[in-house]
């Protein structure tokens, strides 16, 4: 008999979170009478033993909200900073969890928390984690809730770039998130119809996008939309014998150096604009709260099964499960070989390679 059931979000919050922590407690409470216990701020507050007990008025109201009611963290169970130091704090979080007798925990999270999942499984918790970001870059699942919201935002950013560009004649170059994946940059870039977009997975060169620019300039259209995502890299920076280091693109000013040099090339004015945080925040499309309720529900039932060391994926309609060791530090990158390459590529779109 289920009696106790821990929750926690973890991660960078995802439109889509509070409508999970519904579904899962709405149908915990109808299935066992269970005890729901969130944790505070992720792992953090679960080592510190942070809760909010969660009834059926705190699970009301919350479907639409954006953000997470629990609070989150980017804090790793077995890497917690304390000043200037980590620890390993794993055995605490076993403490606590034994503490609350909790018969599972469910972590709602994107990449990272797979992982950090895992080093709790490692300790013998039964852990369920449900996946979300904003990145969509978590894998063996086909998409992740606060995707979908994300997109419509970034794709109605660029439909509002594209008038005040079109009048101006300029380029705007507008920066989307994801470091390490494209695939907001590439969805919102082909929904929006921008002329050129950029992703970590194809490395750029500036001279082919300022041809493809002017090239538009030639044949009339003197303003273009350069869709980049916060990952993505110019070709020169991706040297042979950085290989094996890890680059990162500075955030923001690797985004004006691109406008800039692409000024000068085309003799067209340029413009940046930094969607950042805004991708993220407020009301969850209606697509992020059917899939995050289908999962908070889908895991009352896994729980009830005793499918325990999970995710929960979408696979086609349908939620399935994934052992926790098959995803955990897999990222779902753009195959290079995927469909929306191809349309964008067939709808003369410059990916900049
Ligand atoms: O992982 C989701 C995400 O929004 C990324 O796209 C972005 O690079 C990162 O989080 C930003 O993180 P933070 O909110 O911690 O600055």
């Amino acid at each position: 008999m289920i009696k106790s059931i821990g929750i926690l979000t973890s991660g960078g919050d995802t439109p889509g979170l509070n409508a999970a922590i519904r579904g899962l407690g709405k149908s915990l409470l109808s299935e066992f009478k269970a005890e729901i216990i969130g944790f505070k701020d992720g792992f953090r507050g679960l080592m510190e033993n942070r809760i909010i007990r969660l009834d059926s008025n705190s699970l009301s109201g919350i479907l639409s909200l954006g953000g997470t009611i629990l609070g989150t963290s980017r804090d790793k169970p077995h890497r917690m900073p304390f000043g200037n130091k980590v620890h390993d704090m794993t055995d605490v979080i076993l403490h606590n969890y034994e503490k609350h007798h909790l018969d599972a925990l469910v972590c709602i999270g994107g990449g990272g928390t797979q992982k950090n999942a895992l080093k709790l499984v490692e300790k013998g918790m039964n852990i369920i984690t449900l996946p979300k970001t904003i990145d969509n870059d978590v894998a063996m699942t086909d998409t992740t809730f606060g995707f979908d919201t994300a997109l419509g935002i970034s794709t109605s950013a660029i439909d509002r770039l594209h008038t005040t560009a079109h009048s101006h004649h300029r380029i705007i170059v507008v920066e989307i998130m994801g470091n390490k994946v494209g695939w907001l940059a590439l969805g919102a870039g082909i929904a929006g119809g921008a002329d050129v977009i950029l992703i970590p997975e194809i490395p750029y060169d500036v001279e082919k996008i300022a041809n493809a620019i002017m090239k538009r300039s030639r044949t009339g259209k003197p303003f273009s939309i350069v869709a980049v995502a916060e990952g993505a890299l110019n070709i020169t920076d991706v040297a042979p014998q950085d290989d094996d280091k890890e680059i990162k693109r500075s955030s923001g000013s690797s985004t004006i150096q691109l406008a800039s040099e692409l000024e000068k090339m085309t003799k067209l004015e340029s413009r940046v604009t930094i969607l950042g945080h805004l991708q993220r925040g407020g009301t969850p499309s209606a697509r992020d709260r059917i899939l995050a309720t289908n999962l908070g529900v889908a895991c009352t039932n896994q729980i009830k099964n005793g499918n325990f060391n999970t995710m929960l994926a979408l696979k086609g309609d349908e939620i399935t499960t994934v052992p926790l060791e098959q995803v955990a530090g897999i990222r779902k990158f753009v195959p290079l070989d995927h469909p929306w390459i191809e349309s964008a590529r067939k709808v003369n779109t410059c990916l900049g390679d």
